[in-house]
């Protein structure tokens, strides 16, 4: 069935259609120097010095915790993650060598309660992950207050949190590293893609060596793969031998392609348009959801935040007749397409059961496991839609 309020879109522009053909007849279509421009454009709106295109964000948040090998962290050390997000975010801890260690979440802002984190730190703890989930950000003074004084990395998974602000600055500045989905549902996309920004030119370094198989090249503007390139340092390095199969470090194979980039390209062109549109969506929607009060919420903007219109979250209230699935299969009759709102990672989601969690551990991250789920409030959803989904949500409730 053809969804009339489909949950995600994607826009590709007429330059990235141009690129892309020029891209398929020159065949040089793996990651080159539209990957770099990609990298160049992404770092400038978001406002770091760097960033490092890989070719998912699950890869995004994986690599940047592998960086912490070369600064101190040892495999299977900590890594603080809140319980609920999706689940990719616990996938990377564990894909990266070290140990997820879970604190709850808050269940008004879907976000890390930092006063969770303190009792969860260890001597074997290295970072915390800050998710900005659906786009609200984490309270990342909390966070960066602990952090400083445990001395632990801070690592944002802002694979939601494009267009997301936080006293004045964007996500994506606000830890050592930020980790961005550039998935097709997200507001700047590749099809398949993610994006690692930092101001440390360092961590910038070994995660272009990281995404390519831990190979001790790492120059931001690689000239090997284009066929035509001298490159000084092949042979003449301190290893001795080409130096794109010297392996410095355990890596992975995550590099973004040139097709994908273009379609990124084109994104970051229209990127105010989108951004723009998507946020009168969720202004609109939280405007017109409040009377739903107490039987539904929603999060809420702070006076200090911009919360990224990722998607528009809705959260069952306790006490009710009817349950999130009952919810969900009625919007999906009535063409609204919906998804949940993630699940507890340690004690919902049974691949986390050998890390010997148990079920009522996290209450919060638990609720919205049972009760939470989103919709889509992207470019391509006008008022006329929203206001359909209201009068969806009133018909509902009137049944129930
Ligand atoms: C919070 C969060 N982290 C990580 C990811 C992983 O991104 P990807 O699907 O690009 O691998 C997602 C995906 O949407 C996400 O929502």
């Amino acid at each position: 069935m053809r969804m009339k309020i489909p949950f995600g879109t994607m826009s590709i522009t007429e330059k990235s259609k141009k690129l892309i053909n020029e891209i398929l007849e020159s065949k040089k279509v793996s990651s080159g120097k539209y990957v770099r421009e990609f990298e160049k454009k992404f770092a400038q709106l978001v406002g770091t010095k760097e960033a490092v295109a890989l070719s998912s964000g699950t890869d995004a948040v994986t690599l940047a915790l592998a960086v912490l090998y070369d600064f101190g962290a040892e495999r299977n050390d900590e890594i603080i993650v809140p319980a609920l997000s999706f689940v990719a975010t616990g996938n990377a801890v564990l894909q990266a060598g070290f140990k997820p260690v879970f604190v709850d979440i808050e269940k008004e802002t879907l976000n890390i309660d930092p006063k969770s984190i303190v009792q969860a730190i260890t001597e074997k703890t290295r970072a915390i992950i800050a998710v900005h989930l659906m786009g609200k950000p984490a309270d990342m003074d909390s966070i960066k207050d602990i952090a400083k004084k445990c001395n632990l990395f801070v690592i944002e998974d802002a694979a939601e949190a494009h267009g997301t602000i936080y006293k004045g600055k964007n996500a994506g500045t606000l830890g050592d590293m930020a980790a961005f989905s550039l998935y097709i549902a997200h507001m700047i996309t590749t099809i398949e893609g993610g994006i690692v920004t930092t101001n440390n030119p360092e961590f910038a370094d070994v995660l272009r060596s990281l995404r390519s198989h831990g190979r001790a090249c790492k120059c931001a503007q690689c000239v090997l793969n284009t066929n035509s390139g001298y490159c000084q340092k092949r042979f003449n390095n301190e290893y001795g031998g080409d130096i794109r199969f010297i392996s410095e470090r355990i890596g992975y194979s995550a590099k973004m392609n040139e097709i994908e980039a273009a379609v990124g390209l084109g994104n970051i062109e229209i990127y105010s348009e989108i951004l723009q549109k998507r946020r009168q969506n969720l202004i609109y929607l939280m405007s017109k959801f409040k009377k739903f009060k107490p039987l539904l919420v929603s999060i809420t903007e702070g006076p200090d935040e911009m919360i990224g219109p990722h998607a528009f979250p809705v959260i069952i209230q306790e006490n009710n007749n009817f349950s999130r699935d009952d919810l969900v299969l009625y919007l999906e009759k009535k063409g609204i397409d919906s998804r949940s709102l993630f699940l507890s990672m340690p004690t919902q989601c049974s691949g986390f059961k050998f890390l010997g969690y148990s079920l009522g551990e996290f209450p919060n991250a638990e609720y919205i496991g049972r009760n939470g789920l989103h919709i889509g409030i992207h470019q391509d959803i006008e008022n006329e839609d929203l206001d359909y989904f209201i009068k969806t949500i009133e018909q509902f409730l009137s049944k129930n």
